[in-house]
């Protein structure tokens, strides 16, 4: 049989699932049988993570016990924060969250198949290891985990050290709900090949945070505020912009893998930024910026159709709600932890994935 080569694997279909449906010509996300934006906008964080690891909504008796399960298990164990104390302050945040995630791969973790105990007890410590972090490189003490909070609420009281607004744990927990899952993108991908070896579960997302922390994946969004700022006025815009383009630069939060239209995610969380953002000079920037970018796209890509992805706007919700731009992927990562967990836990029976490449090399003599 002939090989076929499918750079970037695009195309290519590597597996079944019944997580999410990612419909890329439509415009269209759904998370096993609900469409991902409904999910945003009218439940919470523990609702939906329900969802994609027991196959359901939950009733009231088991939101109950997913939630105490969760806000049980967020401290982390005292030789993780010692091992993170030692991490010098320049090293970056997801560096050291993938050191801190690795580190969690106690015998509590070592069990293979992954159970839906060990996916609960790592997803309730990714944000205590983020704020962790956060808290050591700016300089204040650590903020221990309450239990009476929500699992986005809880996350934001640690993050700021008071109780957050309801309006600001509603967009975050939107946020975190349009990124908990999303078929087969690279992190998810990384993990389900190191699951697929039966390895744990805790290398498989560690290989998955490796796989998020790229620009072009989960780095995106600090990349976004950064390009808005070096932007700064309306009419830079066009000439910031162009030039990228000219000099072959990728303009940050737009395009995707998949969605040949509006990521239905960005439509989502847009207006959720609207809201927050009344009339914030810097959103309407963004704006102005987003309109500017899709017409320049189509004129230097006319055959590409590229639109604005996720991270466009979830720059602008994460930055609306206060949080500064080195939290933007670690944030990422606390809600896709619940996706990468349920692509594990579907994987963990399946074959080992070993695809083949086309040497191109010279043979001996
Ligand atoms: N700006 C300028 N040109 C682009 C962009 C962009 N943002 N995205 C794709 N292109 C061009 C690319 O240069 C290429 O042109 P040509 O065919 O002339 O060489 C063409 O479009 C196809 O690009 P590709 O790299 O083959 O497309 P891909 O499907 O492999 O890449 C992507 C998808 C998301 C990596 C890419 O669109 C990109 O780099 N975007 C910017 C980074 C970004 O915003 N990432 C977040 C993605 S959404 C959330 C997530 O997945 O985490």
């Amino acid at each position: 049989m002939e090989n076929i080569v499918s750079l970037g694997l695009e195309n290519v279909v590597v597996a079944q699932t019944d997580l999410s449906l990612v419909d890329g010509q439509n415009g269209l996300l759904v998370y096993r049988n609900h469409w991902a934006r409904d999910l945003a906008l009218h439940h919470t964080f523990e609702e939906v993570a329900h969802l994609l690891w027991y196959g359901h909504l939950p009733d009231q008796a088991e939101l109950a016990a997913l939630q105490e399960k969760l806000s049980a298990q967020r401290e982390l164990p005292a030789y993780v924060k010692t091992a993170i104390d030692a991490i010098p302050h320049d090293v970056d945040m997801m560096s050291a969250l993938r050191t801190g995630l690795s580190l969690l791969g106690g015998p509590e973790f070592a069990a293979w198949p992954p159970t839906l105990g060990q996916v609960i007890s790592l997803t309730a410590k990714v944000p205590t290891l983020v704020a962790y972090r956060y808290a050591r490189i700016a300089g204040h003490a650590p903020i221990a985990p309450r239990t009476d909070l929500g699992h986005t609420a809880n996350y934001l009281y640690m993050l700021k050290g008071e109780e957050p607004l309801a309006a600001h744990v509603r967009a975050l927990d939107a946020y975190l709900i349009l990124t908990q899952e999303h078929g087969l993108n690279a992190s998810t991908f990384a993990g389900r090949v190191v699951a697929s070896t039966r390895s744990d579960l805790i290398s498989s997302i560690t290989a998955a945070l490796g796989a998020l922390k790229g620009p072009l994946h989960g780095g995106a969004p600090s990349e976004v505020t950064e390009m808005i700022e070096a932007i700064g006025s309306k009419e830079n815009a066009e000439p910031w912009m162009r030039s990228r383009l000219e000099a072959g630069d990728r303009l940050m939060g737009f395009g995707h893998r998949v969605y040949r239209t509006y990521d239905p995610r960005a439509k989502a969380l847009s207006i959720i930024a609207n809201e927050l953002a009344g009339d914030d000079p810097w959103f309407e920037l963004a704006t102005h910026v987003e309109a500017v970018g899709l017409r320049l796209l189509q004129e230097f890509k006319p055959n590409r159709p590229l639109n604005t992805n996720v991270e466009f706007y979830a720059a602008a919700v994460m930055r609306a709600i206060g949080l500064p731009d080195s939290l933007f992927t670690p944030s990422f990562a606390v809600s896709r932890t619940v996706g990468w967990c349920a692509h594990i836990l579907e994987a963990a029976a399946g074959r080992i994935i070993r695809p083949q490449s086309t040497y191109t090399g010279q043979m001996p003599e």
